[in-house]
């Protein structure tokens, strides 16, 4: 089996599960974050040693701006104090970082340190780690539709030249093959605007483990449901 086991290109998480972990343990919300970054860090590695190419995390929704400020706050030094460490480690692992979801809403300095990340990893040849940060994908598809949009009007596409690839080129994951797998943690089964047009044909998991309790031999056993999957694309088995 093992020898057979096919390892997904692209997986992606939505690491869900962080706020009950904590409460179940009688701590406050945010130090389910805290442990959940740390999860991050590792899971990343063991994908990388698995040979998985790309590995795209759900960190902030559009719609977790909705969230108690305190909250809010808490999560953007988090990812502040991410940007900051993870320089020198990706450097040593060889890891690609880009960064998905609408930059603009980030407080500056956090935009700045994003950008220095992104140039600085770019060459980097190892598994390419896409971090979702204020994303939505219906707001993802809509910037995407407005910069086809502006090419129509200034003239310099048709608009028959918009098609799917022109679509997916515009999209943050441009570049990036679609997921294979979809990983949903801490109970829920939902897709919560996470990567709607790239995940039409991703294989769905969802498993109860909270994400700060996600450890390798969980993702293991995702990449064993994929590998019992028959992905037909809309065709038949041969
Ligand atoms: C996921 O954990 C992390 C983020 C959405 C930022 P949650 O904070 O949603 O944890 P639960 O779902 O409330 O347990
Ligand atoms: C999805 O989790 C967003 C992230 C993991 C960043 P949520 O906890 O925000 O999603 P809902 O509210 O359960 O749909
Ligand atoms: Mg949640």
């Amino acid at each position: 089996m093992d020898k057979e086991r096919r390892i997904p290109v692209h997986v992606a998480i939505i690491m869900d599960g962080n706020g009950r972990w904590a409460k179940r343990r009688g701590l406050p919300r945010t130090v389910g974050h805290t442990q959940g970054a740390r999860t991050v860090e590792q899971i990343l590695e063991d994908a990388d040693h698995m040979g998985i190419r790309y590995l795209t995390v759900y960190a902030f929704s559009t719609e977790n701006w909705s969230r108690p400020d305190t909250e809010v706050k808490a999560l953007m030094n988090l990812l502040r104090t991410y940007m900051k460490t993870s320089l020198a480690k990706c450097a040593r692992n060889n890891v690609r970082i880009r960064v998905l979801g609408d930059k603009s809403r980030l407080d500056k300095d956090l935009q700045v340190a994003i950008a220095n990340l992104e140039r600085d990893t770019a060459s980097n040849t190892g598994i390419g780690f896409q971090i979702a940060i204020n994303y939505g994908s219906r707001d993802e598809i809509v910037r995407a539709l407005r910069s086809a949009a502006e090419k129509v009007a200034d003239g310099s596409i048709q608009p028959s030249e918009i098609t799917e690839s022109l679509i997916s080129d515009n999209l943050d994951t441009r570049g990036i093959p679609d997921p294979d797998l979809l990983i949903r943690t801490g109970g829920e089964q939902r897709i919560s605007n996470f990567l709607l047009w790239q995940t039409a044909y991703a294989e769905l998991y969802f498993c109860d483990t909270a994400w700060p309790d996600f450890k390798k031999e969980d993702l293991e056993k995702a990449v064993d449901a994929y590998n019992n999957r028959e992905r037909r694309y809309g065709g038949l088995i041969s």
